[in-house]
């Protein structure tokens, strides 16, 4: 049947989020790439599942404190041979505020590169690891976060509000979509379907 001619590459998107910010990123990553003709799915990495079956994976983070959270840190390094094995894409839900660069003129994505990313590099070769600006909500912070805002040194960069592009977040989901890695994966199986 031509059905069971269709090669099916589903990719799990796979995210650790505090507050919920990265969490939308990676339902998005996921519907985009599914608008796109490539199957995908997003879960915590929490709930990941078995892996086996998915022929590519996105793990995303929030950082704080310049580093990963802990239970993607531990999904990374706990899965390290079968993600090695396949193609991966990371990302990192940070910097706040509309300035593309610091005080320091540092731009701010790359700034906000999680300490682990280079063992990640090393362990895994991900294809790419991108830095998406995020959400500060002072109603979903606990009470050490809020002290922690209120620190002078935190003040100008923790500020208020959803600083996400929606556009760019998108447009690298559609660009793994259409990445050779997934074979005739995306928007060419539709074309040649239809
Ligand atoms: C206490 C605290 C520490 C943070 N530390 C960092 C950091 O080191 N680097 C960074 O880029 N963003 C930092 N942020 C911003 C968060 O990463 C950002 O708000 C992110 O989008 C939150 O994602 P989540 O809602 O999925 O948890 C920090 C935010 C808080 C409240």
């Amino acid at each position: 049947m031509l059905d069971e001619e269709v090669i099916e590459m589903p990719v799990l998107v796979v995210y650790a989020s505090k507050h919920g910010a990265t969490q939308e990123i990676a339902e998005r990553v996921a519907q985009t790439m599914a608008a796109a003709g490539q199957q995908a799915q997003a879960r915590p990495v929490t709930a990941a599942g078995d892996l086996t079956g998915y022929d590519a994976f996105v793990v995303g983070s929030a950082v704080y404190m310049g580093h990963w959270q802990k239970e993607a840190t531990e999904f990374v390094r706990r899965n390290r041979a079968v993600l090695a094995g396949h193609p991966v894409w990371l990302f990192s839900s940070g910097p706040l505020g509309t300035e593309p660069v610091d005080a320091q003129g540092r731009d701010l994505t790359v700034a906000a590169e999680p300490k682990e990313l280079a063992e990640f590099t090393q362990a895994i070769h991900p294809r790419g690891h991108r830095v998406f600006f995020g959400v500060l909500d002072p109603g979903r912070l606990g009470r050490r976060e809020r002290a922690l805002r209120k620190l002078p040194a935190a003040r100008a960069i923790m500020p208020e509000g959803d600083f996400r592009d929606w556009a760019q977040i998108e447009a690298w989901a559609r660009g793994i979509a259409r990445d050779p890695a997934l074979g005739t994966g995306g928007a060419d199986r539709i074309g040649a379907d239809s």
